[in-house]
């Protein structure tokens, strides 16, 4: 069975990939995903907080009197300098990438135009074969215009490239006017792949205690249903990688994003859940399903059941819409 898959550019032993998540926190962490058979790790992001906090770290530092920065690091106190989260994110990184025989793609998380985007190029030098670019933005100011959120995230985007030459892929929500332009917009300003989608974490209330739960719950498979569907829309629109996130827990929910047309299928709550051997359980899965159904590769399946290139995708969706509530109501239109 050929599983083989390209994504970003970059050629896989299969479509299979384990997201950013606590699990690749770790060395020991991403060595188990890759020995679980994956065909990529994310590295769990590093967020653009940390790197402001770092920044002003440093600042506080030259200003304490101190001459030569660099020079200070060699007498400060024991800690102070070393175990900051970019650096241990870069240290993890660099012998992560050495360790394994997988592609580590790096994850850089941030919402500002601001100089965090520069530190995509530490993240590069330590060995990431691409970096995942999450625009987890939420626009809390009513007054923000949908164009200026879009602006946001093709900026960023531009500003990554910049400093880079390894693929970027755009994480990106999905809580647009219109899902589809953004994509096309990023596409062509140059995103390598476009990763759908961000998993916005909605707080709860407790009633009881009068207080607001931040939570952090992880997926159910009705979740792969919104990114599935806009998979299959943009397929045969943008020529970025696409790769979906959301609601895989067993073999079956990977084919069918194979089918509505990704190049990889993203994995983090199964994976937190079931432990990262679950990695082989899905790979099996998925072949078992491609013996059963006749395909000899991946390739021969992926986008099966894609919109097809020049139909009217409004009126695609909105047939799907009518006949699904068609069918719900017993109606006889
Ligand atoms: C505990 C946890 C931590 C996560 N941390 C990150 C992160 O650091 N960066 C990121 O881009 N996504 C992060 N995610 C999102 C996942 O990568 C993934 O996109 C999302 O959970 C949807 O996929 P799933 O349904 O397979 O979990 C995290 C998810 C969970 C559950």
């Amino acid at each position: 069975m050929d599983l083989s898959t390209r994504y970003l550019g970059l050629a896989l032993r299969n479509p299979l990939v384990a997201s950013a998540s606590p699990l690749s926190n770790t060395l020991d962490g991403v060595r188990r995903l890759a020995g679980a058979g994956v065909g990529a790790v994310v590295l769990f992001s590093l967020f653009e907080e940390q790197l402001r906090r770092e920044a002003e770290r440093n600042a506080r530092l030259a200003d304490a009197g101190i001459d030569s920065f660099a020079e200070s690091l060699s007498y400060f106190p024991a800690g102070a300098g070393t175990d900051t989260g970019p650096r241990r994110y870069l240290n993890l990184l660099e012998r992560a990438a050495a360790a394994v025989d997988i592609p580590v793609i790096g994850s850089l998380n941030g919402v500002t135009r601001s100089g965090w985007t520069s530190y995509a190029r530490a993240i590069q030098d330590a060995g990431a074969a691409a970096i995942e670019l999450n625009v987890y933005f939420i626009a809390g100011d009513p007054r923000m215009t949908g164009r200026e959120v879009e602006q946001r995230h093709v900026d960023i985007l531009g500003q990554v490239k910049d400093a880079v030459t390894v693929p970027v892929a755009v994480k990106l929500g999905p809580q647009f006017s219109s899902p589809g332009e953004i994509a096309l917009r990023l596409d062509e300003a140059g995103a390598d792949g476009l990763v759908l989608f961000n998993r916005f974490l909605q707080p709860d209330i407790d009633p009881e205690t009068l207080a607001v739960l931040p939570g952090v719950e992880l997926s159910s498979p009705a979740e792969a249903k919104l990114p599935r569907a806009w998979i299959s829309l943009l397929r045969r629109q943008v020529s970025a990688s696409l790769a979906a996130t959301s609601g895989v827990e067993g073999p079956v929910d990977v084919v069918k994003y194979l089918l509505a047309g990704a190049d990889v299928v993203m994995t983090a709550s199964a994976l937190i859940r079931h432990g990262p051997q679950h990695a082989a359980v899905l790979l099996d899965g998925l072949s078992q399903w491609m013996a059963r159904k006749g395909y000899a590769s991946v390739s021969e399946l992926r986008g099966l059941l894609a919109v097809p290139a020049g139909a009217n995708q409004a009126a695609y969706e909105r047939a799907g819409y009518v006949r699904a509530l068609r069918g719900a109501n017993g109606v006889p239109w």
